[in-house]
């Protein structure tokens, strides 16, 4: 079987992880960009984002002669046999995906088909909603060819399913290749390209219709997104009950065969490129087409949901108030091993914390760079820390938003030594349980504790009376914990440790709340 040439249109991660597997596996690819500065990197054998064993596979292949990128996409359409299309489809206002560069790229396909002699595939690898590749992308590719789609060329649709910090080891192991064709000769053109990059014969190849495909991305994406709002809405209800622990729930849901638990992690709420905008685009094209996507906005609701939880669970832990609070994030990028901030939960946790006024210190081993720049600039007032240590350095409450390897080190000796209390919030649940009973609070996604069941009463009564000067927030803290060890009323408890005294508790509920309380 002869090697066929391989052109990759587009540099971003679905782009050039497959541009530098593919030629890892012995063939010859071009990737084309249109910016100069993405060319040259690659060039120099680097990867113009961080993504994990990415910059070593670029550099291996380019040094190898296998891969390289070229600036512009005819060249790279002129001299290769099969064009995967892997540029983006951001959302729009709408919800729905944006298709400019995929029609531009289409567009740019077809003219160089002009002068192609021999038969070549054109592969959308892009997320489009079904029906795009048949009534946008081949009648363009048409449009500027002059050519038949099935006859003159063949067409595909096959979606990618890799996760990013893990993008390269997705591509190399894939569970399973889509291949929607347009005809058969299409088809088994891919399928005949797949079992040469995949050659062991462990990855199987499902054919069918290129709307099915376009659909199964969808689907895929949805239903993880659905997973992850389904455990994350369990978790709230868990939490109210204490002793539960979510994660050990997921291992009994988990063990019944029909249920896979790998995508039940309960959190901070999903991110990044792929779930927030396919879940909004496929419910922007099911109402486009007068289905009313209930579950859909359901799942993106509970997600919008997380962050505001997180920082309720934070306020409960200050007792009420964040203003002038030091808070400190641990964590920015939307998952470990990149550099990635689209859709980061941690936007929205800053967000919120920002506008009830606290104090913002974060720390990323790899996203503070790109969070400063081009996502949290000038909107949120917000402070970088250059390790962990400066981070929790007199912090009043740290929140971990993303599950780095080096935060689940962390121990309570270290949380205590640094902040001002240790007051741990695991939005991640990466804090061992040995460590987390030495803290003096702590709050995990999920696990249920007596604080969670706290009336909002307790937590006003107690604002008011620090409010007015009668106790502090320390004490209140210690009388919180009396009641969460001993149990018995926070006014109890303020009195029993002495920091109130009855009668002035009495005068003050009986002036705040109009009662008259008997002794
Ligand atoms: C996702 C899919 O997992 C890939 O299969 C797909 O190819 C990709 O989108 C895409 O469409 O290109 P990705 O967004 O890179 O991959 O990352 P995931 O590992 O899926 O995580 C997405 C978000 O969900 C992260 O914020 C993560 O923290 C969150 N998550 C994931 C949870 O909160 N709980 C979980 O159990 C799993």
């Amino acid at each position: 079987m002869t090697k066929p040439r391989v052109a990759i249109l587009g540099t971003g991660y679905v782009g050039l992880v497959a541009a530098a597997v593919f030629a890892d596996r012995g063939f010859t690819v071009l990737t084309s960009s249109q910016s100069l500065d993405k060319v040259e990197t690659i060039n120099k054998g680097k990867a113009p984002f961080y993504e994990k064993d990415l910059d070593e596979l670029v550099a291996k292949t380019v040094k190898a002669g296998a891969l390289k990128a070229v600036h512009g996409r005819r060249e790279a359409i002129l001299n290769s046999d099969i064009f995967f299309i892997a540029v983006g489809t951001p959302s729009l206002m709408s919800g729905e995906a944006d298709l400019r560069l995929i029609k531009e790229t289409a567009a740019a396909i077809g003219e160089a088909l002009q002068e192609k002699e021999t038969y070549s595939l054109v592969i959308a690898r892009s997320t489009i909603v079904p029906g795009t590749t048949r009534n946008i992308i081949i009648p363009l590719l048409e449009k500027h060819s002059g050519k038949k789609a099935g006859v003159d060329f063949g067409v595909c649709m096959s979606p990618e399913f890799l996760r990013q910090g893990s993008a390269v080891h997705d591509t190399s192991h894939p569970d399973s290749v889509i291949v929607g064709e347009l005809d058969m000769r299409s088809g088994d053109m891919l399928e005949d390209f797949c079992k040469q990059v995949y050659p062991d014969g462990n990855v199987p190849v499902l054919r069918m219709n290129m709307e099915s495909a376009e659909m199964v991305k969808y689907g895929r994406n949805t239903f993880l997104a659905m997973n992850i709002s389904y455990i994350n809405e369990m978790s709230r209800i868990a939490e109210i009950i204490p002793g539960i622990d979510i994660y050990e729930v997921v291992k009994g849901i988990g063990a019944d065969w029909r249920i896979n638990p790998a995508f039940l992690n309960a959190g901070c709420g999903y991110g990044g490129s792929c779930f927030p905008k396919d879940v909004k685009a496929l419910i922007s094209f099911a109402r486009l087409q007068g289905v009313e996507p209930e579950l859909l906005e359901s799942v993106e609701s509970v997600n919008a949901q997380q962050a505001a939880h997180i920082v309720a669970i934070t306020k409960q832990e200050l007792c009420g108030a964040l203003k002038g609070k030091r808070i400190a994030l641990l964590g920015l990028a939307f998952k470990p091993h990149t550099d990635d901030m689209r859709e980061a939960p941690s936007i929205k946790i800053a967000n919120h914390l920002y506008s009830q006024e606290a104090d913002i210190i974060a720390y990323d081993p790899k996203a503070m760079a790109n969070a400063r720049d081009n996502f949290i600039k000038d909107t949120i007032k917000i402070e970088y820390a250059d390790s962990i240590e400066t981070c929790l350095k007199d912090a009043d409450c740290c929140i971990i938003v993303t599950e780095w390897d080096e935060f689940r080190e962390l121990t309570a000796e270290t949380f205590s030594r640094l902040m001002k209390q240790a007051i741990v919030i695991d939005g991640r649940r990466v804090i061992s349980p040995s460590e987390r009973d030495k803290l003096f609070s702590y709050r995990g996604v999920g696990l249920g504790t007596p604080k969670t069941s706290e009336k909002p009463m307790v937590i006003k009564l107690g604002r008011r009376l620090i409010q007015a000067k009668l106790i502090n927030e320390q004490q209140l803290r210690e009388a919180l914990n009396e009641q969460e060890k001993r149990g018995g009323l926070i006014g109890a408890n303020l009195i029993k440790l002495g920091f109130l005294k009855k009668e002035v508790l009495l005068d003050f509920i009986s002036d705040q709340y109009g009662l008259s309380v008997n002794s």
